[in-house]
């Protein structure tokens, strides 16, 4: 059940989450209080939690929703006082989940000191107008690292590199995603070649006390990670997106994730070969399809070289443009070399391709 739209419009509990769990056989009921900062969970027995209820709706809470295995019960209290409830039969049956999941922890948490200091959000923790729509980047992309990571087993912990890392709101979001939400220990180095970013950024690191991330003022290409078990790479420009994928191969990465940037390299080399077909005939298609034969490229490198690929949104397109995600796992089964190797000849040729830059490199 979901306790939510609040009489008081600046209560500082905004909602109460309510499951069934079972704590040493007894069944009971998880109360997740939302606060504008916190969250607090108690349990209690049915006829506790009659009484909180009585307790909160409607005198702290207008609406109620009861999500039951076969139907979602729905109750909505006017400012007036007037109460309807509505049902909706869900479309498949759900399972009743019994999980006790005290533990678990937000994806991010804005009220995290460092959050403020890169100017994600105010004193108080609340997320600042102008940076809503990256925060709504930050935390899809916590949600999709999240996906890949957890199935993964690591001996110690876990060696991340961050390439082209800027203002490090996704390194943040990652060191805190791994240390605070998934217990890992974590040796995160974010690679970024600006000094003066760096020099920023590893002050707020160290004013926030945290162990295991750092920031390195280094080129992508002559970065030297000693161990390496996960590379990312978001928006690191045109073909340093190529050298952080090399990277993360010759180091044998077991997670390679990168959101390419601009795709230079190849739209000029399609550009200067003259070839055009009924596609790249219109300019903004030449574009797209240079994006599109770059990022294949780059999948089909990686699987090259034993990575199962994917090709992802990263977030919807009115966040950004450059929303797809490539990522590799590295697999123990045998690419086939020969296919892969014409299916990029074949590529280049139709399109008029001397050199993809990440083949070269590697
Ligand atoms: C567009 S920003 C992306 C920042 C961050 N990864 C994100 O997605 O929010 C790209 C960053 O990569 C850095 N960069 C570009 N080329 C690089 C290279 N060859 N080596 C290291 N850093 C590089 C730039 O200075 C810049 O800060």
């Amino acid at each position: 059940m979901t306790l939510s739209k609040p009489v008081q419009k600046h209560d500082e509990l905004r909602n109460i989450y309510v499951k069934p769990v079972l704590i040493k056989e007894q069944r009971l009921f998880a109360f997740t209080y939302r606060y504008d900062r916190r969250d607090e969970v108690k349990n209690y027995d049915a006829a506790q939690m009659m009484d909180v209820l009585w307790e909160m709706v409607p005198k702290r809470f207008l609406n109620a929703v009861l999500f039951t295995v076969n139907e979602d019960v729905i109750l909505l209290v006017s400012s007036k006082g007037k109460a309807t409830i509505q049902t909706k039969r869900v479309q498949e049956c759900r399972e009743q989940n019994l999980e006790h999941d005290k533990q678990k922890v937000r994806l991010i948490n804005p009220a995290n000191p460092w959050w403020y200091q890169l100017g994600l959000t105010t004193r108080e923790g609340k997320i600042t107008a102008d940076m809503q729509h990256k925060f709504k980047q930050i935390y899809k992309y916590a949600e999709i690292v999240e996906s890949l990571v957890k199935p993964m087993k690591f001996d110690g912990a876990v060696h991340i590199a961050d390439m082209g890392a800027g203002k490090g709101y996704l390194t943040f979001a990652l060191y805190e995603l791994l240390t605070q939400r998934l217990h890992l220990d974590v040796d995160i180095k974010g690679v970024e070649i600006r000094p003066d970013l760096v020099l920023k950024i590893n002050e707020i690191i160290k004013s926030s006390g945290l162990k295991g991330l750092e920031f390195v003022e280094s080129s992508i290409g002559t970065f030297r990670p000693e161990k390496l078990n996960v590379l990312i790479a978001l928006h690191a420009c045109n073909t340093a997106t190529d050298d952080a994928i090399a990277k993360g191969i010759r180091a044998g990465a077991e997670l390679i994730v990168c959101a390419p940037c601009c795709h230079k390299q190849i739209r000029q080399e399609m550009e200067r070969s003259g070839k055009v077909d009924a596609i790249t005939r219109y300019g903004i298609f030449m574009e797209r399809q240079a994006v599109m034969i770059t990022d294949t490229i780059r999948a089909l490198m990686m699987e090259y070289y034993g990575y199962k690929t994917q090709v992802m949104e990263f977030i919807e397109m009115e966040h950004t443009p450059k929303n797809v995600l490539l990522v590799g796992r590295k697999t123990d089964k045998e690419p086939d070399r020969l296919m892969i190797s014409k299916a990029i000849s074949d590529l280049k040729r139709q399109y008029g391709i001397q050199q993809h830059y990440l083949e070269t490199i590697l």
